[in-house]
């Protein structure tokens, strides 16, 4: 099945890249240390889909998940919404800096794609 490989040299930390792979965006955020902390701080047991920045990430500075809201499909934006990650602006639903939901509608975290990463390159699929 089709893979896509991205440099991550060409992503500064702190930004946001979304490339097409299978027909969906993927989104890929160069996390800063301050928002690992957070997304490593948050209690889990709140959650509303429970899981562990850790068990998201392989590498906590890369970010890699599908931009599909969970709700109904829609594509969230990024750097934005009250936790500090994605908005869906289609009914309103919130993902913090790990993509986790926290506040609307959508009732899942933003789905991992399969990933690997070669040298300083990311391999999606
Ligand atoms: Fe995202 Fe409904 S599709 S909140």
């Amino acid at each position: 099945l089709a893979k896509v490989e991205v440099d991550l040299a060409s992503i500064p930390e702190g930004k946001n890249v979304t490339v097409k792979w299978r027909g969906k965006p993927v989104f890929i955020r160069h996390r800063t240390s301050d928002e690992i902390k957070e997304a490593e701080s948050v209690n889990v047991q709140s959650l509303r889909d429970p899981q562990a920045d850790a068990d998201r990430v392989k590498k906590p500075e890369w970010l890699v998940m599908l931009g599909v809201c969970t709700h109904l499909g829609c594509v969230p934006i990024g750097e934005a919404g009250d936790f500090g990650g994605w908005y869906c602006p289609c009914h309103g639903s919130h993902y913090d800096i790990s993509g986790r939901i926290r506040k609307g509608p959508a009732p899942l975290n933003l789905e991992v794609p399969e990933y690997s990463f070669n040298e300083d390159k990311l391999v999606i699929g």
